[in-house]
């Protein structure tokens, strides 16, 4: 339910993927009408509560979404995006600079930075000008600039630290057109998902967090946000993170 007792309008965008699935759940959980959209198939147990929209996974493919949504005058309340990428086969995080390829760091930077601004340009004209609406992009602390003393990890870390910086951009920009808008970038913690599952051997039982309790978190963060804080950088307890 949203402050005026409506029902909650959410849009979760990457919604096959580990959080993006515990995203829609904890939304439903809530009380909220879902809109889930992802490249993926709709799941067999799929509430009725959510409506899935599989799409290309191309930037037109996505407008086509927010166009039918755009149709129906849909306003979301908040809108997430669980997009990222980490790894596949035979593409692993680079640790030392003989490993970077232009085609690796050219897809850290089109899947993590690119393609979430690009979705917030085509997002526009459904962001409501008036009430409150919440739009989180789920980020990483290792794209902390300041913060980071291990290395390693270049195209990752950097194509997040890009995604911090687009969307602190766009927050400057909205602030005029949008004044009930908060745009955010939050980092859900290390959590058991198919991104993180090559490099859980490493992290602390208690620092492995089940998708469900990220996402749970998550949409805590997204709640507790206001416009004036519009263009920030999270962590998932909703504390400030350093660019
Ligand atoms: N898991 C962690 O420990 C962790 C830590 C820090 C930050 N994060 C961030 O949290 C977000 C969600 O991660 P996750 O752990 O849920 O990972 P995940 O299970 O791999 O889900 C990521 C989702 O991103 C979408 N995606 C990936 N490549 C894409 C492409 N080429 N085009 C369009 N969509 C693409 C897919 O959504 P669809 O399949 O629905 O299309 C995919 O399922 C990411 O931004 C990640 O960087 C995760």
């Amino acid at each position: 339910m949203t402050a005026k007792g409506k029902v909650m309008r959410v849009i979760v965008i990457g919604a096959g993927g580990g959080l993006g699935r515990a995203l829609v759940n904890e939304y439903l959980k809530r009380g909220a009408s879902v809109e889930a959209i992802s490249r993926q198939a709709e799941p067999a147990d799929l509430p009725a509560e959510a409506r899935w929209w599989q799409v290309e996974g191309t930037l037109a493919g996505y407008q086509q979404v927010f166009s039918a949504l755009g149709d129906e005058a849909m306003q979301p309340d908040v809108v997430i995006s669980a997009i990222g990428w980490l790894h596949q086969s035979e593409w692993q995080p680079e640790r030392r600079i003989e490993a970077l390829t232009m085609e690796q760091l050219q897809t850290y930077f089109e899947i993590n930075a690119s393609l979430p601004v690009l979705l917030l340009q085509a997002l526009k004209p459904l962001l409501p000008k008036s009430h409150p609406c919440t739009l989180l992009q789920l980020g990483a602390k290792v794209g902390s600039i300041s913060d980071n003393q291990l290395g390693g990890w270049y195209g990752y870390r950097a194509s997040k630290a890009a995604l911090n910086m687009l969307y602190k951009t766009a927050a400057i920009e909205f602030r005029r057109t949008h004044k009930a808008l908060c745009l955010a970038v939050v980092h859900p913690g290390t959590t058991d998902t198919g991104l993180s599952q090559p490099f859980q051997q490493r992290i602390a039982a208690d620092k492995l967090y089940s998708a469900e309790q990220s996402a749970e978190r998550i949409a805590k963060v997204a709640e507790g946000l206001t416009p004036a804080q519009s263009g920030g950088f999270w962590f998932w307890d909703g504390s400030p993170l350093p660019y």
